[in-house]
């Protein structure tokens, strides 16, 4: 396995929801829970204490094998951590009976979403790939409407793989909205927004956000697109139907292929997580996934150098992409 791994990335600035606590155990976001208040706690204290224990290289293993995130060996008293917070909730005593329970059957399954619903790291706001947005709007979208002017259904299919609590497939969705009085008038778009923490796609599909998520977001956008929720801003139903939110592990086989036709994918920040095996097991759905016009993206930091060349390289105004084939012109 190579070591491209939880290294992690940083936070910005404080952040409000507890679903995002992974991040400051990273050694970036003020404002929360610090890994010590949390290690307070007795059973925690037990895990953290121990990193030598047997049991947590095989957790940390079951981990990589369900959801391709992998712990290496100077971060797993980060993971003793993320378990210990299941050992307090559960009253289990110690790793060994956590192991144990992992890998009974039905609970262990149900118990393992749960572990992985801690140890996601979920940092995102709106807004945070504007480059993307805007070489969509001077490329990318032009470019697809041309390769689809033909096509009967005159609807785009978008993804947001690993959407976290919903930001970035909202901001998609407010981007697009406003497309659709220019270069997208007479066309329709869906957004698929997936993410393995079920806690994630909840907040996602209530929509409501702090100060934090929205300080990106422009007055007009602000204006057109959301409603106050107390001290807090909740997405309008006008970006809200664009947007269906499920649960998705991108090592579901099963699943991810039911994602298909993609005009775009967008799976940014996700994929740093994993090892090159797993990555590379993941960018083969999505090449599969993609049409043949389509764009996928990653994130501003992120490449497929050495993980896959099926997908070709293209430099677009500020950002690059990733596209099945080289449209005539896109450049190298
Ligand atoms: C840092 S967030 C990225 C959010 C958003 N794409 C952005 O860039 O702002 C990474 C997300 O990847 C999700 N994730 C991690 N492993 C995953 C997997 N195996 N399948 C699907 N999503 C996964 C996490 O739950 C987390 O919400």
């Amino acid at each position: 396995m190579s070591a491209n791994t939880i290294s992690g990335e940083t936070g910005g600035a404080a952040r409000s929801q507890s679903s995002r606590s992974d991040a400051s155990a990273l050694g970036s976001n003020a404002g929360q829970k610090s890994e010590a208040t949390v290690a307070a706690a007795p059973a925690r204290a037990a895990a953290t204490a121990a990193p030598a224990d047997p049991h947590l290289p095989k957790i940390r293993d079951l981990i990589y094998q369900t959801a391709g995130i992998f712990y290496p060996d100077n971060k797993l008293e980060l993971l003793a951590g993320r378990c210990g917070r299941r050992l307090d909730q559960l009253k289990v005593k110690n790793l060994r009976d956590y192991w144990i329970r992992l890998n009974q059957p039905t609970l262990g399954r149900e118990e393992m979403v749960k572990l992985l619903n801690e140890i996601t790291i979920g940092e995102t706001f709106f807004f945070r790939n504007q480059t993307q947005l805007d070489a969509m709007k001077a490329v990318v979208l032009p470019r697809i409407l041309a390769a689809r002017s033909t096509s009967p259904i005159k609807k785009l299919r978008i993804w947001s793989a690993g959407c976290s609590t919903g930001e970035e497939p909202y901001s998609l969705a407010m981007f697009m909205l406003e497309e659709n009085s220019g270069a997208l008038k007479g066309w329709t778009f869906e957004i698929q927004a997936t993410d393995l923490n079920e806690r994630s796609i909840e907040h996602a599909k209530a929509g409501v956000y702090g100060a934090y998520s929205v300080r990106n977001v422009k007055a007009l956008y602000r204006e057109k697109y959301f409603v106050a929720a107390g001290s807090q801003l909740e997405v309008g139903p006008a970006a809200r139907k664009m947007v269906t939110f499920s649960r998705l592990n991108f090592l579901d086989t099963a699943r991810m292929e039911l994602m298909t036709n993609m005009d775009l994918i967008f799976c940014a920040n996700v994929l740093i997580y994993f090892d090159v095996n797993s990555k590379r097991r993941v960018i083969e759905h999505f090449y599969r996934n993609l049409q043949p016009h389509g764009y996928f993206f990653l994130g501003p930091s992120e490449s497929l150098y050495g993980v896959n060349d099926q997908f070709k390289l293209v430099h677009l105004p500020s950002v690059t992409g990733y596209v099945k084939s080289r449209p005539p012109g896109a450049g190298r």
